[in-house]
């Protein structure tokens, strides 16, 4: 990444929420220049395009085009395998938001023709990569806390029907709390302890159906036809046992984020949805202190400045770290292996909810390589 110096072509196809952050983020990084975007729905496209002065196209048209190198899939989950399969088709490197597909089949699917063709295949989140997280990775490294026995990670509040125009799919099979959420609490726990091994998961939901909050459609009633409260238990590779929580049938609550337990003292974790926040750590007496955190410059916030929760934002870290994975031939960070293993491990906690049984996974990855201050300072511009 250091070394380049030719720009690849970007395009994204999906130019909804998130579409802004890609954007606004992606000159942050060298090498990066967004070229065109596109979207089923041409207005959203050209919307995007005029505020972040690049080109609107049709999907076919950027699928085409031989100035972009790469893809960055930013549409529904339904859709990223779909649109996944064809940007690889197409001959370029696909960069795709969360989850990378919902079965293992469309996973390995992807594998074979990203193998086939030499190309590489990518997946959010990379929170994972930021500045507060990469430290509570090189603390546990360093022995901080021992090995890790134990610990929990849990994200819960009531859902986002209240606030989302249109949340339906939120609440069907492919999204709920585990597959929506579950995959930044699932990639950190990857990041920080290596590959699971089986899993096991009770599950429920408060109510068949929700109300709209917002929107035209205020009032409407929407069916719920994926559990909403999921509480679950990972055995890593490590041996370490992780009680994950995803609910969104929780109005109020005093839990933590993420705590992992050592033999030799506890490891606080910020919340693994943003990249920064603040890690703590206690010794065998229970002292708990506040790390000061390292000079990282995905921990600095950029975001949010003028207001008392200023954010960390480095989306599109992932990207960038890919696109010297590809030059350099080595794993990427946010690799299809790491996202695939996730997506294992979720469907796998749906179905031994189901099933009330404990299931053995079918995946396997290699722990991602840390990300130390030095190389992620290499990325930016
Ligand atoms: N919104 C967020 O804050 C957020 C945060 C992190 C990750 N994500 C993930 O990013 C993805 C997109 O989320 P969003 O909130 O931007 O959704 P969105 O509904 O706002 O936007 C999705 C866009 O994709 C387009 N689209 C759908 N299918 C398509 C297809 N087959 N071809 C071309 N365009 C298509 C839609 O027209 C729409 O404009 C999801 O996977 C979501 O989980 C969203």
């Amino acid at each position: 990444m250091e070394n380049r110096t030719t720009n690849l072509g970007i395009g994204i196809i999906g130019c909804g929420n998130i579409s802004a952050a890609y954007l606004r983020l992606a000159p942050l990084f060298k090498g990066l220049e967004v070229r065109a975007v596109a979207d089923l729905n041409m207005d959203a496209a050209k919307a995007r395009a005029a505020e972040f002065n690049t080109k609107a196209q049709t999907v076919d048209d950027l699928m085409a085009n031989k100035d972009i190198d790469i893809v960055i899939n930013l549409t529904i989950p339904d859709a990223h395998y779909p649109i996944t399969k064809r940007i690889l088709e197409a001959g370029k490197h696909a960069y795709s938001e969360k989850p990378l597909v919902l079965t293992l089949e469309q996973g390995t699917t992807l594998r074979d023709l990203a193998a086939s063709k030499g190309l590489k295949v990518g997946c959010a989140p990379d929170t994972f990569l930021g500045g507060a997280h990469q430290q509570a990775r090189a603390l546990l490294d360093e022995g901080r806390i021992g090995n890790v026995v134990s610990g929990m990670a849990c994200v819960q509040n009531h859902g986002p029907e209240g606030w989302h125009p249109s949340p339906e799919f939120f609440f069907l099979p492919g999204a709920g709390p585990m597959l929506d959420l579950g995959p930044y609490y699932i990639a950190n726990l990857i990041n920080l302890l290596g590959p699971v091994k089986r899993v096991g998961a009770l599950t429920n939901s408060s109510s068949p159906t929700r109300t709209i909050g917002s929107g035209a459609r205020a009032g409407q009633t929407i069916p719920v036809k994926t559990p909403t409260n999921i509480q679950a238990l990972l055995e890593f590779q490590s041996g370490a046992m992780i009680q994950l929580t995803t609910s969104w049938d929780v109005w109020s609550h005093r839990r933590n984020h993420f705590e992992l337990y050592g033999t030799e003292g506890t490891l606080y974790v910020p919340d693994p949805n943003f990249f920064g926040g603040k890690v703590e750590v206690a010794s065998k007496d229970g002292t708990v202190e506040t790390v000061t955190p390292w000079d990282h410059p995905f921990g600095v916030a950029n975001q949010n400045l003028d207001t008392p929760t200023p954010r960390a934002n480095y989306r599109n870290a992932g990207l960038s770290d890919m696109l010297d994975a590809a030059e350099t031939g080595r794993h990427a960070r946010c690799d299809l292996d790491v996202a695939l293993h996730a997506v294992d491990v979720m469907t796998s906690i749906l179905r031994a909810g189901e099933t009330h049984s404990v299931i053995t996974l079918q995946t396997t990855c290699e722990r991602p390589a840390a990300l130390g201050p030095d190389e992620a300072r290499a990325m930016l511009r």
